[in-house]
C-alpha cells in the first residue's frame, strides 16, 4: 500500500507538465508578467537602491521573482554561481560566506563526475540553507580561446567532457531541490566587447561543438533552466535567436525548462517572441537599452495584440514545469550543512585537479631530509589566487586578502586580486617538518635570487588573476614574473613552478625548470592540496582540460578582433575553427602544443593493453589499464577517434579516472555517444555516421596515442 505522502518522484515529473498547465490557467496576467522578470537584488555597485518590487526583509541575491502564493507558485531566489555561493556585497548579507570550490577549470581537470556531483550537492544544500532556490551554475562554454578571462569558469574545450562533468554538477545541485542553470546559451567565448560581439560560425560546426554539450548535458541533467548569453551568433543577438532558442534547443533539442537571459542582455521585448522566456537582472537592461524590456515595452506589445497570449501562457508555464519538476515548491525543514564536509570537497577537488605539467625528478620533495627551500612569491605566505566576477566566492571567514586592481569595462571596480585562506607556505611548512623552509615575496628578482643561491629548492608560485568582461592581451604572466622565474632559476637551477592561472601561459621559461605544477584557482582549501602535491603526500592525477599553445599564433585567431578597442565597439569574431575547437585544430593543423589536451604526469607510470573495438551502431573500446610504477595512483585513459571512414578527424569519445595500486590492472569500456562519430547534417536536420572503418585509439593525451584498432560502422542517419 502506498501512503497519500510519499512523494512518487517519477510521477511527479511527469505531473509536473499537468501542474504547471493547470496552475498557469489560474493567473492573472499581471501575475503572468511577474514571473517572466527577475530583479536585482540590493547591492552597492550595480543596483544600489532595493527595487520595491523586492519586498522588504527578502535575502538579496543576483535576482528575485516575485511568487504567487495563492496557488503555491513560490518566488524565486536567484544566486550565483558555479563555484559555489557568492555574495558580492549584497545588502543585509555582510559577512554571509560559502564554500569556495576550485575554479571550474580545475574540476574539469580531475576528469571526475562524481566529484563534480559532489560538489553540486555542496552548492546545492548551501544555496538551499540560504533560501535560494535558482543557482546560476553550469558554465559550459567551450574554451575556444586561451585568452577569454572566463574560462576558469567553464570545464574544457571538450563538447563530451563539459557535458559529462556539467550535467554531475547539474544533476548534484537539483537533487536538493534547488534549480540550476545551464550557461551561457551560446558561444559566449570571448569577453571582449561580449554585449556588442557578434560570434560567427558555420551551424553543423556549431552543432558539433558548443551546441552539442549543451545538448547532452540537457539529455543527462535537465536543468530547470538555460541561461542566454550576451553576444549575437551569427548576426541575431543569442537571447533573441530564433533559430538557437526556438528550433534548436526546445525542437531539436526537445528542452522543457526555461530560458532566462543573462543580466542586461535582453535588448528588445521581441526576444519573448524568438523564444526567451525571463528577462533576468532588469536594472542591467536599463542600464544597457534603456528599457526593462519584458516589463513596459512587452505589456505594450502583447495589449496592442502584437505578442500572443499563448506565448505568454509558455513562457509562465516553463517557469513552472521547472518549479515542480526540480520540487522548490515542496521544500522541507532546511538541511544541516556539514562545512567541513563541503571543504573535504573542495580539498579533493584541489588535489584531483592539479596537473604536473613537468617533473625531471625533481618532484615529489623528499620529507626526510634536512633540505633548505626556498618558497617565493604569489603571495604564497597568504593565500591562493581565484578569479574574478560574477563567479567569486567569499570562503568561510572571508578572503584572506584582497588586492585591488581595477581597469576599464562594466567590472572594473570589481576588479580585484582575492586571495583564498588556505596558504602553500603554511601547507608546507606543515608537511616539511624537517626542512628548512624561507620565503621571499619576489618583489624584485635581485632580492629573490639571493636567497634562491643559498637554498637547496626553489619553489616559485606565480599567479595570474583573470575574469569576467575581460580577456587576456597574451599569455603572459603579469607583474613581471616571467622574469622572476627566469632570474631564479638561473640562479638556482633546481627551481620548481607553480602556476596559479585560469588558462594557459606562455612559460618562455619552461626549459630551465625542473617541475612545473599548474594549480588553476585551487579554492579554499587549494594551499594545502598544492603541498599535499608537492610532497607527494597526493600523487597527482590532474589532466589538462584545455590546450596549451606553443604561442598564440599556433592558434585560431592569432590576433583577438576587439581587442584594445574601447569597450562597447561593436566586434566580430569569426570562430573559423569552428568544430575543430582545442586539441581538434592541432591534430587538424599539425601543430606541437606546450602540452596537448589530457596531458599530465604522476609519480607513478600507466600502461595500456589489450584493446578490443566493436562497431556497429557506435564503437565500444575495451582496454587494459596497468600500473606499472611503484606507488598508488589515479590515470585517466581517453579513448579517441581518429579517423572516420577515411576522414581523419580527432574527437574525444570517453575517459575514465581508474585508482590503481601498483601492479594492478582494470579493464576499461567506453561505449562512445554516435553523436562523436558523426557528422550533423543541418538540410537533413540530423547526425549521419559513415560507413566503413574507423580507428579508435586510446591515449595518455589527444597527442600521445598509444594503441589503436579498427571497427567498421554502418552508413546511418539517426537524432536530430
Ligand atoms: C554573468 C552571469 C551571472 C549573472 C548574474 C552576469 O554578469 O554573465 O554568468 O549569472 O551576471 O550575476
Amino acid at each position: 500500500m502506498t501512503s497519500d505522502t510519499t512523494p512518487d518522484t517519477t510521477a511527479s515529473v511527469h505531473d509536473s507538465d499537468a501542474r504547471a498547465r493547470e496552475i498557469e490557467e489560474q493567473l492573472t496576467d499581471d501575475e503572468r508578467f511577474a514571473l517572466i522578470i527577475g530583479v536585482m537584488g540590493q547591492i552597492a555597485q550595480f543596483a544600489p537602491v532595493r527595487d520595491e518590487r523586492i519586498p522588504e526583509g527578502t535575502t538579496m541575491s543576483a535576482a528575485y521573482t516575485a511568487g504567487v502564493p495563492r496557488v503555491g507558485v513560490p518566488a524565486l531566489h536567484m544566486s550565483d554561481a558555479s563555484m559555489g555561493v557568492t555574495n558580492p556585497g549584497y545588502v543585509g548579507r555582510e559577512g554571509d560566506t560559502a564554500t569556495a570550490m576550485p575554479a571550474c577549470i580545475a574540476l574539469g581537470a580531475s576528469f571526475n563526475p562524481a566529484l563534480a556531483r559532489a560538489s553540486g550537492g555542496a552548492i546545492g544544500r548551501e544555496a538551499r540553507s540560504r533560501g535560494f532556490n535558482v543557482q546560476l551554475a553550469g558554465g559550459i562554454n567551450l574554451m575556444r580561446d586561451p585568452r577569454n578571462g572566463r574560462n576558469f569558469e567553464y570545464l574544457s574545450e571538450d563538447p563530451w567532457h563539459s557535458a559529462v562533468l556539467a550535467a554531475e554538477s547539474v544533476n548534484g545541485i537539483q537533487a536538493e531541490g534547488v534549480i540550476s542553470t545551464l550557461k551561457h546559451f551560446c558561444l559566449n567565448c570571448n569577453e571582449t566587447n561580449r554585449h556588442w560581439l557578434d560570434a560567427i560560425i558555420d551551424p553543423d560546426a556549431h552543432r558539433e561543438s558548443d551546441l552539442l554539450a549543451f545538448q547532452i548535458a540537457i539529455e543527462r541533467a535537465q536543468p530547470g533552466a538555460v541561461m542566454g548569453s550576451y553576444n549575437k551568433v551569427n548576426g541575431e543577438y543569442a537571447g533573441g535567436n530564433r533559430l538557437l532558442l526556438h528550433d534548436v534547443l526546445k525542437g531539436a533539442f526537445g528542452y522543457l525548462g526555461w530560458v532566462m537571459s543573462d543580466w542586461g542582455a535582453t535588448a528588445s521585448w521581441e526576444f519573448a517572441l524568438a523564444g526567451l522566456d525571463q528577462e533576468c537582472g532588469v536594472q542591467s537592461d536599463t542600464r544597457m537599452w534603456g528599457a526593462e524590456a519584458f516589463s513596459e515595452p512587452l505589456r505594450q506589445a502583447f495589449a496592442e495584440d502584437r505578442f500572443p497570449k499563448e506565448r505568454l501562457s509558455d513562457m509562465v508555464r516553463r517557469i513552472l514545469r521547472s518549479m515542480f519538476a526540480v520540487g522548490i515548491d515542496t521544500w522541507g525543514p532546511t538541511p544541516a550543512l556539514d562545512m567541513a564536509a563541503h571543504n573535504e570537497i573542495a580539498l579533493e577537488t584541489a588535489r584531483q585537479g592539479i596537473v604536473l605539467l613537468e617533473n625531471d625528478g625533481a618532484l615529489p620533495l623528499a620529507t626526510d631530509t634536512p633540505i633548505k627551500v626556498a618558497v617565493i612569491g604569489g603571495y604564497a605566505q597568504t593565500g591562493v589566487a581565484s578569479g574574478v566576477g560574477s563567479a567569486a566566492v567569499q570562503p568561510p571567514g572571508g578572503y584572506a586578502a584582497v588586492v585591488p586592481i581595477g581597469g576599464a569595462g562594466p567590472m572594473g571596480a570589481a576588479r580585484n586580486l582575492f586571495l583564498m585562506p588556505s596558504s602553500p607556505l603554511a601547507g608546507l611548512r606543515k608537511l616539511l617538518p624537517n626542512a628548512q623552509i624561507d620565503f621571499d615575496p619576489g618583489l624584485t628578482a635581485a632580492e629573490a635570487t639571493l636567497l634562491a643561491r643559498r637554498s637547496d629548492v626553489v619553489i616559485v608560485f606565480a599567479i595570474r588573476p583573470e575574469g569576467e568582461s575581460y580577456d587576456l592581451a597574451d599569455l603572459a604572466l603579469p607583474w613581471g614574473q616571467d622574469a622572476l622565474v627566469d632570474a631564479l632559476a638561473s640562479a638556482n637551477p633546481n627551481t620548481i613552478v607553480v602556476l596559479e592561472t585560469g588558462n594557459p601561459v606562455s612559460m618562455p621559461w619552461r626549459a630551465k625548470v625542473r617541475a612545473i605544477v599548474e594549480a588553476w584557482y585551487p579554492g579554499q582549501a587549494g594551499g594545502q592540496a598544492i603541498a599535499e602535491v608537492l610532497t607527494g603526500a597526493v600523487n597527482p592525477s590532474g589532466r589538462l582540460p584545455i590546450t596549451f599553445p606553443a604561442d598564440l599564433a599556433q592558434t585560431p585567431r592569432p590576433e583577438l578582433p576587439g581587442m584594445g578597442t574601447p569597450w562597447g565597439t561593436p566586434t566580430t569574431i569569426e570562430y573559423n575553427e569552428g568544430a575543430e575547437v582545442g586539441y581538434r585544430w592541432f591534430a587538424k593543423t599539425g601543430a606541437n602544443p606546450l602540452y596537448a589536451f589530457g596531458h599530465g604526469l604522476s609519480y607513478t607510470t600507466f600502461e595500456y593493453s589489450d584493446l578490443e573495438v566493436e562497431g556497429g551502431d557506435t564503437v565500444t573500446a575495451t582496454f587494459t589499464v596497468t600500473n606499472t610504477g611503484g606507488r598508488p595512483g589515479a590515470d585517466v585513459p581517453q579513448v579517441y577517434l581518429t579517423e572516420a571512414a577515411g576522414d581523419t578527424r580527432l574527437r574525444l569519445l570517453g575517459f575514465e579516472r581508474v585508482d590503481l595500486e601498483p601492479g594492478e590492472s582494470r579493464r576499461v569500456t567506453v561505449t562512445a555517444d554516435p553523436r562523436l562519430l558523426a557528422r550533423f547534417d543541418a538540410d537533413a536536420g540530423q547526425w549521419r555516421t559513415s560507413e566503413g572503418a574507423h580507428t579508435v585509439a586510446v591515449g595518455r593525451n589527444a597527442q600521445d596515442l598509444v594503441i589503436d584498432a579498427k571497427a567498421t560502422l554502418a552508413e546511418r542517419p539517426f537524432g536530430a
